[in-house]
């Protein structure tokens, strides 16, 4: 039977990374995503490069749309690994300022969408007592960022990895996270050239002091997806340069000299 992988989000940025890349270990990976052309681009480089891959337009806020991917990826064969990237970003806010109808949707889409493709891939998979799920939580789901919604939601990511690792693990089904830290995605540079963010803050928190690229965030993911992870369940990997590890360090008095 054809091992699958599905990842969502896959039409750009860190999910099309992790695709490249899951296309290299899997016989065929669906590429699910509410931007269809995003979609159907990172599968056509996978069949550019040998590889074999479909594109699929969804969106995993809607339970429907989710039921018709799990649908969609078993026929092509048996998933064993869900990646789930579709994720969207906020801007700093206020509390009060935040615009509620945005609110909502950033939880729609970053937390209950991971909560209904595990609610809907993990029983499958258990189902046949093997297969790999990782989420994407955010260093922002460790330390609170001015993003009232965003940073909430990735932190409940990371809890609901856990909540999924007890509940899965026990009919052979892993689950972990990987938590990126300012990633040089489309997203990340469109802030940067509209003057949104500052690269050099970010680069001197961190203790490796460079960005972090998509491809290092897919290594990471396709690492805890494989076999050599096998013992890893429960986890959320930060995968930051050593942003969090700099964040007391670099405050120390004294420190700057460093
Ligand atoms: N870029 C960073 O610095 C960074 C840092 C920490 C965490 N993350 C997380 O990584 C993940 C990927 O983000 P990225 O930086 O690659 O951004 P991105 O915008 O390039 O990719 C996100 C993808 O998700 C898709 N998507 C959005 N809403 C969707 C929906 N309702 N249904 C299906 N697909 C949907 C988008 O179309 C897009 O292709 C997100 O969860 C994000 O929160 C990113």
């Amino acid at each position: 039977m054809k091992k699958i992988s599905v990842v969502t989000g896959g039409g750009s940025g860190i999910g099309r990374a992790t695709s490249l890349k899951l296309a290299k270990v899997s016989n065929h990976v669906v590429i699910a995503d509410v931007n269809e052309v995003g979609a159907k681009e990172t599968a056509a480089r996978i069949k550019a490069s040998g590889g074999d891959a479909s594109a699929i337009k969804i969106d995993v806020a809607d339970e429907a749309s989710v039921a018709a991917l799990v649908q969609s990826a078993e026929t092509k064969g048996h998933v064993e690994t869900l990646v789930n990237c579709a994720g969207i970003l906020q801007n700093g806010s206020r509390v009060e300022d935040m615009d509620l109808a945005e609110h909502d949707r950033i939880w729609d889409v970053n937390y209950r969408g991971t909560y209904l493709c595990c609610r809907a891939f993990g029983p499958v998979m258990a189902s046949r007592g093997t297969g790999s799920i990782v989420n994407i939580g955010s260093i922002a789901g460790f330390e609170m960022f001015p993003l009232p919604a965003y940073s909430p939601s990735k932190a409940a990511i990371h809890q609901l990895t856990k909540v999924l690792a007890g509940d899965l693990g026990p009919r052979g089904v892993r689950v972990n996270a990987v938590a990126p830290g300012f990633v040089m995605t489309e997203a990340l540079r469109a802030r940067v050239e509209a003057g949104e963010r500052d690269t050099s803050v970010m680069e001197d928190q961190k203790t490796l002091r460079r960005i972090v690229e998509p491809d290092e965030i897919a290594d990471a993911i396709v690492f805890l997806c494989s076999n050599a992870a096998r013992a890893i369940t429960g986890a959320t990997l930060p995968v930051d340069n050593g942003w969090l590890a700099g964040l007391a360090y670099n405050t120390y008095a004294g420190n700057k000299k460093n």
